[in-house]
């Protein structure tokens, strides 16, 4: 499904960065090494890599990958573009300086898996950037999984993390204008999340 959304040559999700990223992206420590989860087209991961960071995306859309790769070269910047289904994905533990995860919708045991990961993936000062639509998406018609299962629970994923301190665990609604797919008003939980050094 990704790769069909995906064989266009526009990006769908546009390739400017995600709004959280940007306006949390100087948390991740200097020159640090990030993993960006379900990172698409690259639009996040070639922002980071843009302020100097050593900066993976992992995705399991090969066709997303091929044009997070074009990005980056047309950026001047360099990434490491991953194909992987996070099914069989492990994220190292202790290794990341950062790790973000923008809309990376995934089903509840996967998503379970993945977050517990990514919590004990981040070096102590590392930092988990997260946004996601809330489960009060559904219905909206303005993005995110139609499937009410793959919307995030604010409490649950707050207790997947467990371990690191919570700066910003919220849901809030705004405008999402990130591509033909991120159209308008949306409920999205945003995390800041820091490994406590
Ligand atoms: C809504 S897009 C977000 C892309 C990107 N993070 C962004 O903000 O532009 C969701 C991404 O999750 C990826 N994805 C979904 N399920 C996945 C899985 N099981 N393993 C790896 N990637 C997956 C898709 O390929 C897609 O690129």
């Amino acid at each position: 499904m990704w790769n069909e959304r995906y064989a266009t040559p526009e990006h769908v999700y546009g390739t400017e960065p995600n709004a959280f990223l940007v306006s949390l992206a100087h948390r991740i420590p200097p020159g640090g090494r990030v993993l960006c989860l379900m990172e698409g087209e690259g639009r996040n991961a070639v922002f980071l890599a843009g302020l100097g960071h050593e900066v993976t995306a992992m995705d399991g859309s090969e066709v997303g990958l091929a044009k997070a790769r074009t990005l980056a070269g047309q950026r001047g910047v360099s990434l490491q573009a991953m194909h992987a289904d996070a099914a069989d994905f492990t994220i190292e533990p202790g290794a990341w300086d950062g790790i973000v995860s923008i809309y990376g919708h995934l089903p509840p045991p996967l998503a379970e898996r993945i977050h517990r990961a990514a919590a004990a993936g981040l070096r102590p000062g590392g930092v988990l950037i997260l946004e996601a639509f809330a489960k009060s998406q559904l219905g909206k018609g303005t993005g995110g999984p139609k499937d009410p299962a793959m919307l995030y629970d604010l409490e649950i994923l707050c207790r997947q993390l467990a371990g690191l301190r919570l700066e910003i665990a919220r849901e809030v609604e705004r405008e999402v204008h990130e591509g033909r797919h991120h159209t308008g008003l949306g409920s999205v939980i945003q995390i800041l999340a820091v490994r406590k050094a």
